[in-house]
């Protein structure tokens, strides 16, 4: 019973989410096939079985019928038209097609009628890590009040960029507090203890392409493409979790109290708001769980319609990993 399913990028932060989450939710898989740069003789435990990792090719797809991507934007679109070729519904975390017209970027409680538009190209993206939380935010709120002008700031964490990231992280915090140089090799400047507003390259208009990426995959998603949206991206000292401070302003009135009323019963979200108490999200709390938590929801009296939030969520689980997997069942 099940599917034959393969995962190109499985010895990865996000590939490695993905083997936890499908084992986790107990998708249906007859066999697993797990893909990387190189075997390396390296082997992966999936339901108590040591998995063979291979070397990504051609013949490693034969016979598969769902794949997920995620090993980097240039690999997504040397692989995945071959995959295609093959019968394989590809569902990629990499922003390699998120923009293309003929393939469907997914938030499952968001967007799940555009899902039969894979039928074109046989692919399926997932949206970037910080636009997922975002939207599934802006949506109930503009189902009721009609969004008309987002303004964000992201707390990236460090997994965001994958595991060397992370790892460099650990290492320069190790070695500043220990009075040592500090060695940088992923991130342009130094990570620990500092914060870098630079995340992907800069633009000639001044705006990062990760920037660019939440105004034109939310536009996409949310079916506005005249939303306007006006976004800051931050890489900060931590390791899982993505958190924003966003500014809605809406049409029709839509104060904190109502805002907090419609995101309660929204799905994918929690509710973590007592400031009384200093209850609100943050990274550590979030880390390893499925929803994205609100909180700080206060108006803003310096529109007619508005408010402001602030929400924390696993960049690699709802962020990536946990919204792949329910794309797939989304498709099953
Ligand atoms: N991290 C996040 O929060 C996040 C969120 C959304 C989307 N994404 C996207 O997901 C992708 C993976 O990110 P990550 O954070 O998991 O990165 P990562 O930890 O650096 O893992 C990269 C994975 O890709 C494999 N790989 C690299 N080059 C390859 C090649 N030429 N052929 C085949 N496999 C190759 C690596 O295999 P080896 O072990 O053999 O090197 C490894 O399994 C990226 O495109 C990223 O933009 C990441």
């Amino acid at each position: 019973m099940g599917f034959k399913v393969a995962v190109l990028g499985a010895t990865g932060v996000v590939g490695s989410e993905v083997l936890k989450i499908l084992e986790e939710r107990k998708f249906p898989i007859k066999e697993l096939k797990l893909l990387a740069s190189k075997s390396g003789g390296r082997t992966i435990k999936f339901r108590g079985e040591d998995i063979k990792v291979e070397a990504v090719s051609e013949e490693a797809f034969k016979g598969v019928e769902i794949a997920f991507f995620a090993a980097g934007g240039s690999v997504s679109l040397e692989w995945a038209p071959k995959a295609a070729a093959k019968g394989v519904v590809i569902i990629d975390k990499t922003s390699a097609y998120r923009e293309d017209p003929d393939v469907p970027l997914i938030i499952p409680e968001v967007n799940p009628h555009h899902l039969s538009q894979h039928k074109k190209k046989g692919i399926i993206s997932s949206p970037n890590c910080s636009t997922i939380p975002m939207v599934l935010v802006l949506k109930p709120i503009n189902d009721a009040a009609k969004v008309k002008r987002v303004v964000v700031s992201t707390y990236q964490s460090v997994s965001g960029a994958g595991l060397a990231a992370m790892n460099e992280m650990e290492e320069q915090s190790r070695d500043f507090l220990a009075g040592r140089e500090l060695k940088r090799k992923k991130f342009v400047h130094r990570i620990a203890f500092n914060l870098i507003p630079h995340i992907d390259s800069f633009l000639p208009d001044g705006y990062t392409k990760e920037e660019l990426k939440m105004i034109n995959e939310t536009r996409k998603i949310m079916d506005l493409p005249d939303l306007r949206i006006s976004p800051t991206t931050v890489r900060v000292p931590v390791l899982i979790s993505h958190s924003e401070a966003v500014n809605i302003e809406t049409e029709k009135p839509c104060d904190a109290s109502r805002a907090r009323e419609l995101l309660s019963k929204a799905p994918g979200i929690k509710i973590v708001d007592d400031p009384a108490h200093a209850l609100y999200p943050m990274p550590v709390d979030c880390a390893g769980k499925d929803e994205t938590f609100v909180g700080r929801l206060r108006n803003d009296p310096s529109v007619k319609y508005g408010i402001n939030l602030w929400l924390s969520c696993d960049n690699l689980r709802k962020g990536a990993a946990l919204n792949a997997v329910q794309i797939a069942e989304l498709f099953l």
